[in-house]
């Protein structure tokens, strides 16, 4: 199975995909992002087809600033605890703009989602626009992070 597709315009996309990149687009209001100024949004569709959605929340002492992604996943986990996550779609834009901004899930990112795709036993897919601004749809966690720590070394 191919890990990764490519779409270069929205309109292209299936349509719970796109709708998921509508909510995450929505999501990009409630972005706290004073420093970067770099708003992103994520929106989660869960397998009862609930959608929970996050932005990112920043902090002056900067290491403290926290992802879209894992603000959506923490906030599904706690709203939805004993609900699988189906897929996850990221958006991003700078404050002075109008367009969507590239914005690939960063590693740390990954690594949550890694952890909540091994949990569900299911794998989550994951919607971002890449630095050509083609939406990338990537089929699991797993696939963006090769060789991912996991539980499983805990346990060896
Ligand atoms: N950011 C996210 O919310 N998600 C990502 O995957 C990459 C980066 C946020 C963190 C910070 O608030 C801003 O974007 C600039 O790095």
């Amino acid at each position: 199975m191919k890990e990764f597709t490519y779409t270069p315009h929205l309109d292209d996309l299936d349509a719970e995909s796109k709708y998921l990149v509508h909510k995450a687009k929505e999501a990009l209001s409630h972005a706290y992002a004073p420093y970067s100024k770099f708003l992103v949004g994520a929106a989660i569709l869960l397998t009862d087809g609930a959608v929970v959605t996050g932005a990112n929340q920043e902090n002056a002492a900067y290491p403290l600033c926290m992802c879209a992604e894992r603000v959506a996943i923490y906030n599904a986990a706690m709203l939805h605890p004993h609900v699988d996550i189906k897929k996850i779609a990221v958006v991003a834009r700078k404050k002075s703009a109008k367009e969507l901004s590239p914005a690939t899930c960063c590693g740390s990112c990954r690594q949550v989602l890694l952890e909540f795709e091994n949990k569900q036993q299911k794998p989550i897919e994951i919607i971002m626009q890449n630095q050509e601004h083609v939406w990338v749809n990537a089929v699991s966690a797993a696939s963006l992070l090769p060789f991912g720590f996991t539980h499983a070394s805990l346990e060896k």
